[in-house]
């Protein structure tokens, strides 16, 4: 997937809700959605904090009383001391509590921003507008947010709901191919979770139905106690192969979408050796990232082992690692698989070119 797809994008503006945090929070889509200021700008704000980095458009003129704090162009900006640093930016603004916080870029930004705003002050308005096709499908929605520790990612953190999510199709005229590719393979991941004729729609469409989905099971089950989980479709295998590139010290061969693409052929593959679904069904998911031109294949970089130390890895995973599989109901979260089929699965997978 590509910027092209632009070009497949009907000019009307879409609208889907999420209930959470008490209240209705719209998730506005199309392009130049986020052009009118006036139809997000909350009227009880004078100032705002825009939190944003360099080479990120800004889908809007910028308003008087809004200050810009830029942050590092990488998941390092995930970090506590960027909270400290907005913070004393704010206070040099003269940022009140009924002031706000607008994040404009990718799931690093409105992870961030969105961290500093359910703090500062004890927590202020924000309003997310993503320009990653990750972050307008996903990251943006659902009020997660945080920053990373030395010791994992996403480890400190809150529940922060925006006020609004704007999501204007055109800032993605500029993004990376590398970014298209991720934000594929979360799109590619919504077909499994009630998207299934997702790649037939024009463009925005796939947007705005990816942007439901995720809206309806937010709204469902914000805290993430249940069905939420199943949003993680892909990651377990997905994790797996980040951590290993990142154990070499090098930078992932593919991107989170893709590395969770991959990790969506191996759950059906599990699934079907665990005769959860059938060989057509794993067919499916093979047309499914087809459709959206991602590869099913482990990168050929890593060796099975190498991805098996990282599934053991998890601390979290007393009853071995935790997959979310494909069966009779639909998606489940699965635990207390056998280690021995999970490692012969990996085996087949690597040895599998097609
Ligand atoms: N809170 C959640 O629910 C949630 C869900 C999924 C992912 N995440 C987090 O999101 C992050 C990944 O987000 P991402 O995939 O958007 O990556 P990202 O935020 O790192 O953005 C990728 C790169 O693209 C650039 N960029 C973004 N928009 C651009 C544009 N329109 N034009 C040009 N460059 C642009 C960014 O500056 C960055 O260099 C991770 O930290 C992940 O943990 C959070």
């Amino acid at each position: 997937m590509n910027r092209d797809v632009l070009d497949t994008a009907g000019s009307e503006l879409r609208e889907t809700l999420i209930r959470a945090a008490g209240r209705e929070i719209p998730i506005r889509i199309g392009r130049g959605a986020a052009g009118d200021v006036g139809s997000w700008w909350p009227e009880r704000w004078k100032r705002a904090l825009l939190v944003t980095q360099e080479g990120v458009p800004i889908p809007f003129d910028i308003p008087d009383g809004v200050v810009v704090s830029y942050v590092e162009k990488s998941e390092g900006a995930k970090r506590l001391s960027t909270i400290e640093r907005l913070a004393s930016d704010a206070i040099k603004a003269g940022i009140t509590r009924n002031d706000g916080v607008i994040a404009v870029g990718g799931g690093v930004v409105t992870d961030v921003a969105g961290f500093f705003a359910s703090v500062y002050y004890r927590g202020i308005d924000l309003v997310n507008l993503p320009t990653s096709l990750l972050g307008m499908v996903d990251a943006a929605i659902g009020g997660k947010t945080g920053v990373n520790l030395g010791e994992g990612k996403n480890l400190v953190g809150s529940f922060w709901q925006p006020l609004a999510v704007i999501c204007d199709l055109d800032a993605l005229a500029s993004l990376p191919s590398r970014e298209w590719r991720s934000g594929a393979g979360e799109m590619a991941k919504y077909t499994f979770l009630g998207a299934d004729r997702l790649q037939s729609l024009p463009f925005d469409l796939q947007v705005y139905s990816c942007a439901q989905i995720k809206a309806e099971v937010v709204s469902a089950d914000e805290r993430e106690s249940g069905r939420r989980a199943l949003l993680n479709y892909g990651h377990t295998l997905g994790h797996a192969i980040e951590g290993a590139f990142l154990g070499r010290g090098e930078e992932s061969a593919i991107s989170h979408g893709e590395a969770v693409g991959v990790g969506m052929i191996f759950a059906a593959r599990l699934a079907r050796g665990l005769g959860r679904i059938s060989a057509e069904r794993v067919e499916e998911h093979l047309k499914v990232l087809d459709a959206f031109h991602l590869s099913p294949f482990l990168p050929q970089e890593l060796e099975p082992e190498e991805v098996i130390g990282y599934l053991k890895v998890d601390k979290k995973n007393k009853a071995g690692p935790t997959f979310i599989l494909d069966g009779p109901r639909g998606l489940e979260v699965v635990e207390g698989i056998e280690e021995e089929v999970i490692l012969r699965e990996i085996e087949e997978f690597a040895g599998w070119s097609g």
